[in-house]
């Protein structure tokens, strides 16, 4: 057995205390050594404790340190790789943070991070986003804004935050370059009012025949035919204009099923020019198919290569005078084929051609006229190449010609050849 002193003190303490007059004293002497041999005790504990709480108090702060490091860079590589600028600013104005999208959106500088206040900067931009602004919108339960600088557009989001007391610290404000949607919603917006528009020029001129014809023209034989014939040619333009529409859309959201299936080219191409050999003959023109092979197999979707060369073909036609002349010619070299489509019609200027793959693009009507259509041929069909892996490039020159060549790779695109696999696999 182990006596502590403690237990050594005690045992004296009672036994003297108990035995002889002198207990008190005994007692006080033996308190005496209890007590310093409790206080040793207690001292070498405590210091024993003291050291373990260091280290565990140690241990404490590392950790937190650490942590407080991990998400200082985590926040701080979020903040970089941020596309969205962002900007913390202190109630007193000056920036506390800039990332690196703030500084490009804002063109800063280092210089400018360092010196310059937050109001410095933007009022480069616009008045309507300065602190007080910020600040004021804040207070009536504004949080966000927007500005327009060098043909770009931004979103901008504010809000504050908090000090480590709780208090206000400042604002943070987030910038969004929103400029590629803004123009799809454009461009959308133009699209919807291109088309109801194309839709309903042959409508109104329906309603104005069926009108007549009801007001009476009906019992002319002449007028009737007239009437009917129009309005017959109206529905099959509004019938063709839908078709685009629907297309485009089917194309635009990649639910057009492709059919790749191996194909002979150029019976494809001479088969397309023989279909608008009518047309064609109509406006004295001539339409000729040159090819030194006689064949050439290409994995295609038929149908859809069908149409884009039919579109270019008719275009050569539609916009070449009576008389003129259209060569169609199918050319080959190591990787690519090539459908080459050459007329002597009326040509493009630089600024026309610039254009001609815009949905609802048809050139300058003063020339092209009565000629021109809808004007979704163009884009319909380099949707339908670039599918293929090809390219469509349209060379033009005013008043003398146009050539367009359209030219699809040997060898299937990677999607192509899993269309065909997959068509095999349902086939199976
Ligand atoms: N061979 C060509 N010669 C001269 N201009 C052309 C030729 N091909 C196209 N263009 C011009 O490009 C425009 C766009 O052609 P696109 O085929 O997309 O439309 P479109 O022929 O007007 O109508 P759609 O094909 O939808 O019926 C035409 O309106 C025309 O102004
Ligand atoms: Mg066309």
């Amino acid at each position: 057995m182990v006596l502590t002193p403690t237990a050594v003190g005690a045992g004296v303490f009672l036994l003297l205390g108990t035995l002889t007059p002198l207990g008190a004293l005994a007692s006080a002497f033996a308190g005496l050594a209890v007590g310093a041999a409790l206080a040793l005790h207690l001292a070498s504990t405590l210091h024993a404790g003291i050291e373990e709480t260091e280290n565990e108090l140690r241990d404490l702060i590392d950790e937190n340190f650490s942590e407080t490091i991990y998400e200082k860079n985590k926040l701080e590589t979020i903040l970089r790789y941020m596309t969205d600028g962002t900007v913390a600013v202190d109630l007193e104005g000056f920036i506390i943070h800039a990332n690196e999208s703030a500084r490009k959106i804002l063109r800063m500088t280092d210089d400018d991070v360092r010196r310059k206040g937050y109001d410095d900067i933007i009022l480069r931009f616009t008045d309507d986003l300065t602190l007080a602004a910020i600040l004021d919108d804040l207070e009536s339960g504004e949080t966000g804004g927007s500005f327009s600088y060098g043909g770009a557009t931004y979103d901008v989001s504010f809000g504050t935050f908090k000090d480590s007391y709780g208090d206000d610290g400042g604002v943070i404000i987030i910038f969004r370059d929103v400029t590629e949607s803004q123009e799809l919603r454009n461009i959308q917006a133009e699209f919807v009012a291109n088309a109801s528009h194309e839709l309903k020029t042959p409508l109104t001129s329906i309603k104005g025949y069926a009108e007549t014809l009801l007001a009476g023209g009906i019992d002319d034989p002449d007028m009737s035919k007239m009437a009917l014939d129009i309005i017959n040619k109206e529905v099959d333009r509004m019938k063709r204009l839908v078709n685009d529409l629907l297309q485009l859309s089917r194309l635009d959201a990649n639910r057009q099923t492709w059919h790749m299936r191996e194909t002979d080219v150029i019976a494809l191409v001479r088969m397309a020019a023989k279909k608008q050999g009518v047309t064609a003959g109509g406006k004295r023109q001539q339409l000729n198919l040159l090819s030194k092979d006689k064949s050439f197999v290409l994995t295609i979707d038929r149908d859809r290569i069908e149409q884009v060369v039919t579109n270019i073909i008719s275009n050569a036609i539609k916009y070449t005078r009576e008389g003129g002349r259209i060569d169609v010619e199918v050319v080959r070299d190591d990787h690519w084929l090539y459908i080459v489509v050459l007329d002597n019609g009326i040509g493009m200027s630089e600024r026309e051609l610039s254009r001609v793959f815009e949905r609802f693009y048809t050139g300058n009507k003063a020339r092209s006229g009565e000629m021109s259509g809808t004007g979704l041929g163009l884009s319909i069909s380099k949707k339908i190449i670039d599918e293929h892996g090809g390219h469509i490039v349209v060379q033009s020159e005013l008043g003398h010609g146009t050539r367009v060549v359209i030219s699809l790779p040997l060898k299937p695109p990677k999607n192509a050849e899993d269309s065909q696999e997959h068509m095999a696999d349902s086939n199976a």
